[in-house]
């Protein structure tokens, strides 16, 4: 078999992976062979995956608190060496229409979707820099970037905006270490972040049924593993939206 996607001996620390589409990342970097440590606020959910066999980890992290993402950083360096691969995926998913817009709200969803990634990429990427061999971060922003949206999304998209922006930015900085960074842009996946995300009721274009069908966490997970495989070792600064094929209705 090709080892194009293979991920033996190789440490990825998964924020968020206790559920929905963190959990089938997680899975799916376990079968290529990654020792997948899970980063997460839900330790019941995160040690329900590792009994699964889908992680081998977990450290404890809530992204909003920058002694908390630094320490969990720590924690998992100090417990399995520098990762290989770091993966933003942990996010909220709440709405909240525009003009009832609440800085309370925006702040909220700031602090976990983009300046939590910011302080994990500051933290693994020191790390990798300082091991010296380089590595990958890939950072989940959404398809709502594409036009799969709802209303009462401003301050998510602008959070998922803002971390495909870094991921640029962090791209350009990290290159010369031998660190790509790369966005994946999930579809809707029915997850339980989704389902049960607070706000009005979801309605807009993003309510179109792709043509190919609605994605699974395993699907997204699928673009994941390519950015960290062997396969995509020149591949840096790259988007790739996984949308069952909504950008063509
Ligand atoms: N489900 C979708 O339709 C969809 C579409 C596009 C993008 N996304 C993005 O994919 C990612 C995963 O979403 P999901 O649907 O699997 O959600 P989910 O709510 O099912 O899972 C999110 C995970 O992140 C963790 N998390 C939340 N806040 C955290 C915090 N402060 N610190 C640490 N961990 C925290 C949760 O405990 C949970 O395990 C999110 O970034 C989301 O914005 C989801």
């Amino acid at each position: 078999m090709s080892d194009a996607f293979d991920l033996a001996g190789r440490v990825a620390l998964v924020t968020g992976g206790a559920s929905g589409i963190g959990a089938g990342i997680c899975e799916v970097l376990s079968e290529a062979g990654a020792k997948v440590v899970i980063a997460d606020r839900d330790e019941g959910g995160a040690r329900a995956r590792i009994e699964a066999g889908a992680a081998h980890d977990f450290v404890a992290m809530d992204l909003a608190d920058e002694a908390s993402v630094v320490s969990a950083c720590a924690q998992a360096v100090a417990r399995h060496g520098v990762p290989w691969l770091l993966v933003n995926n942990a996010g909220l998913q709440d709405r909240e229409m525009l003009l009832e817009g609440t800085v309370a709200h925006w702040d909220r969803i700031a602090a976990v979707n983009a300046r939590g990634p910011f302080l994990t990429m500051r933290e693994i990427g020191r790390a990798m820099v300082e091991g010296g061999q380089g590595g990958r971060i890939v950072n989940c922003a959404s398809s709502s970037l594409a036009g799969q949206f709802v209303g009462g999304l401003t301050a998510y998209m602008a959070s998922k905006g803002g971390l495909a922006a870094m991921t640029t930015a962090a791209a350009f900085e990290l290159a010369a270490h031998g660190i790509t960074v790369n966005t994946v842009l999930p579809g809707g996946v029915g997850t339980p972040g989704a389902i049960g995300a607070n706000g009005p009721p979801p309605e807009g274009p993003g309510n179109r049924k792709p043509p190919l069908g609605y994605c699974t966490p395993r699907d997204i997970a699928g673009a994941v593993l390519y950015f960290a495989s062997p396969a995509a070792r020149l591949v840096t600064n790259q988007a790739l939206c996984v949308d069952g094929g909504f950008t063509v209705t």
